[in-house]
């Protein structure tokens, strides 16, 4: 088990002026940021990023909605880190997410769900190393 994860901060919760508060809940949940920048997709990096939606119906909404504006792309260090982000995030659709949970309180909708979380060990190693490099990460 990894003690790594990913995340971005979504192109409409930067514009908010949110990503202070999302980042003030993810120290205090215990994470350490590792990596962190400020970056702005293309449509066609965003799709890239999310290939493995490509056949969903969403993803071409997806890829319009993550190049909308400039993200915070993150790797961040906790135990059992995959597993105790997604919890501190909440559920993809925010009417389902917890009380408590970043998406809870900064989603506006599916798409709009203010935060990425990597699903696995695998796949936080794969997008970490989309955004960073090996001197990026200390
Ligand atoms: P994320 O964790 O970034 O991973 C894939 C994203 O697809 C997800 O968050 C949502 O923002 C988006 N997504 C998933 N399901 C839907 C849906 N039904 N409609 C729109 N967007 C979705």
């Amino acid at each position: 088990m990894s003690n790594k994860t990913f995340t971005m901060v979504k192109p409409h919760a930067v514009a908010d002026n949110n990503i202070g508060g999302i980042i003030q809940m993810i120290e205090t949940a215990g994470f350490r940021i590792v990596a962190m920048k400020k970056v702005l997709l293309t449509s066609e990096n965003a799709g890239k990023f999310y290939e493995v939606h490509k056949e969903r119906p969403f993803y071409a909404e997806l890829c319009e909605t993550m190049s909308a504006g400039p993200i915070i792309p993150m790797i961040l260090e906790k135990e059992n880190a995959v597993a105790d982000f997604r919890a501190l995030i909440g559920s993809t659709d925010p009417a389902d997410a917890a009380e408590g949970t970043i998406r809870k309180k900064y989603a506006k909708s599916k798409g709009e769900n203010a935060v990425h979380g990597s699903d696995s060990d695998e796949n936080a190693q794969i997008e970490s190393s989309f955004f960073f490099s090996g001197i990026e990460q200390f």
